[in-house]
């Protein structure tokens, strides 16, 4: 298992490319079960996540080939159908398998993807939209087992969770909707940037879908789709990792590649609390001279501030000069990077959905132990800005989803070492 040593005290300076979006092609990937043509998905980044879903659909039946960031999907619509729960329990997103399953093959079992550090995240908005389209899902044995037997046919649907609009329940209804017969009307669907992205996928594939980017879709069902060719835009999340950081060691950073536009909250944010910021069509610099300002900040759908950076903005503001408070809306528990927070010297209080952080003049370097994706690139910038060494260990998390982060990290300044964890001590009491 591996763990970085970051050295604190760098400033992060310099460019970097945004990697391809995690979050856009994974759904992009599982529409490769659409159409029994080849899917050629471009600019894919290298994560464990994208290796995880390919093995999940090659179960299914489809021939995965990857030449550099270029990865081409085929799939035999007579594969199997049923999604093990070996492979899905390890990765939550593997539930989008389970609408182009149904749409194409008219049966699907897929394992219930059950909870994760951040909390319970129930399926409930993926099988209410998938039955209103006649799905029939039921729960088996741990797994979500549809039988419609023939074509889904269109419906008029709400879709909503106490927290907003569901993302993957979004993208699972909108590919079960895009083979579906007659007109599907999908009210209050999530209009994140990866939504978009699958939607305009699924248009190239031959789908007829109105109302792209807002809370409403229009779909009207085709009999067949067929393959496309598409490129994966940069990692709106990824970015904003490097420019958070950028902002909280007094650093300059360039990230390229990306559409700023998703990234305004984000922006307006680091503005608030005292960074410059400058963007381009394809860019987006953030540069700050002096210690950061505090400010509050509330998670929200898009356009609103991304709960995947919640983390990220948490350590700047454990160096920020003021109190800060935290409101995360989408994933209540979604706060496991405070205690680990806390062994570096930070100063914050959880109270309910809220952290209060009183900002430290200094944080002091500790081993830390990542527990997700986010949490683990939090303490990623943590360390970097604190005084001595901090090991983060089970970096395995940030893998998943960040492409050679330690890498590009150091490229912009950052004194960071990836080794392989020592075994642990043993101790064996006096007694
Ligand atoms: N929810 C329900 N019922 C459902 C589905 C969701 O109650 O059927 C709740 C969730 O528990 C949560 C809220 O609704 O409280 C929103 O969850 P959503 O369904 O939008 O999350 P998701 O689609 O499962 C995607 C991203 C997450 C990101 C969220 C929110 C992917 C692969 N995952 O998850 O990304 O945090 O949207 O933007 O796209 C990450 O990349 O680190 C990550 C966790």
């Amino acid at each position: 298992m591996d763990q970085f040593e970051v050295t604190g005290g760098a400033r992060l300076a310099g460019r970097v490319a945004a990697a391809g979006s995690k979050n856009a092609v994974l759904p992009i990937m599982a529409a490769a079960l659409l159409t029994d043509e080849p899917l050629v998905i471009h600019n894919v980044p290298a994560l464990r996540d994208v290796a995880t879903l390919a093995l999940i659909l090659e179960q299914l039946g489809v021939t995965a080939t990857r030449e550099g960031s270029t990865l081409t999907l085929h799939a035999d619509p007579t594969g199997p159908s049923r999604a093990s729960y070996d492979l899905v329990s390890t990765m939550r997103a593997s539930i989008c398998v389970l609408g182009p399953l149904i749409a194409r093959r008219g049966k699907a079992a897929v394992s219930m993807p059950g909870g994760c550090v951040f909390g319970v995240r129930p399926v409930d908005q993926h099988v209410k939209g998938l039955n209103a389209l006649g799905a029939g899902i039921t729960v088996d044995e741990g797994y979500l087992v549809a039988r419609s037997g023939g074509r889904l046919h269109g419906a008029d649907l709400y879709l909503g969770t106490h927290f907003g609009p569901s993302v993957l329940a979004t993208g699972n209804v909108l590919m079960g909707a895009v083979l579906a017969e007659g007109t599907t009307r999908i009210e209050n669907t999530a209009m994140e940037p990866e939504v978009t992205a699958l939607a305009r996928c699924l248009v190239s594939m031959g789908a007829k879908i109105e109302g792209i980017g807002s809370h409403r879709l229009i779909v009207e069902g085709v009999e067949r789709l067929h393959g496309a060719e598409v490129t994966i835009e940069g990692d709106r999340i990824e970015a904003g990792t490097f420019l958070v950081g950028a902002a909280m060691t007094g650093g300059e950073v360039t990230v390229t590649g990306i559409d700023p536009y998703q990234l305004t909250a984000v922006a307006e944010t680091l503005r608030l609390m005292g960074a410059q910021i400058d963007h381009g069509e394809t860019w987006m610099t953030v540069a700050a001279a002096d210690r950061l300002r505090a400010t509050d900040v509330t998670t929200l759908p898009f356009p609103g501030f991304p709960t995947d950076l919640q983390a990220q903005i948490m350590a700047a503001m454990c160096v920020a000069e003021g109190i800060s408070v935290v409101s995360e809306r989408i994933f209540p528990d979604r706060f496991m990077h405070i205690a680990e927070l806390l062994r570096l010297g930070a100063r914050i209080r959880k109270e309910g959905t809220q952290a209060i952080v009183e900002g430290a003049p200094r944080l002091s370097g500790a081993t830390v132990m990542a527990s997700d994706l986010r949490a683990s690139a939090a303490l990623v910038l943590a360390g970097i800005v604190a005084e001595g060494t901090t090991t983060v260990r089970r970096v395995y998390h940030i893998d998943r989803g960040y492409e050679r982060i330690d890498a590009r990290m150091a490229e912009l300044g950052a004194r960071i070492e990836r080794m392989e964890q020592p075994p642990l001590e043993k101790h064996r009491p006096e007694w």
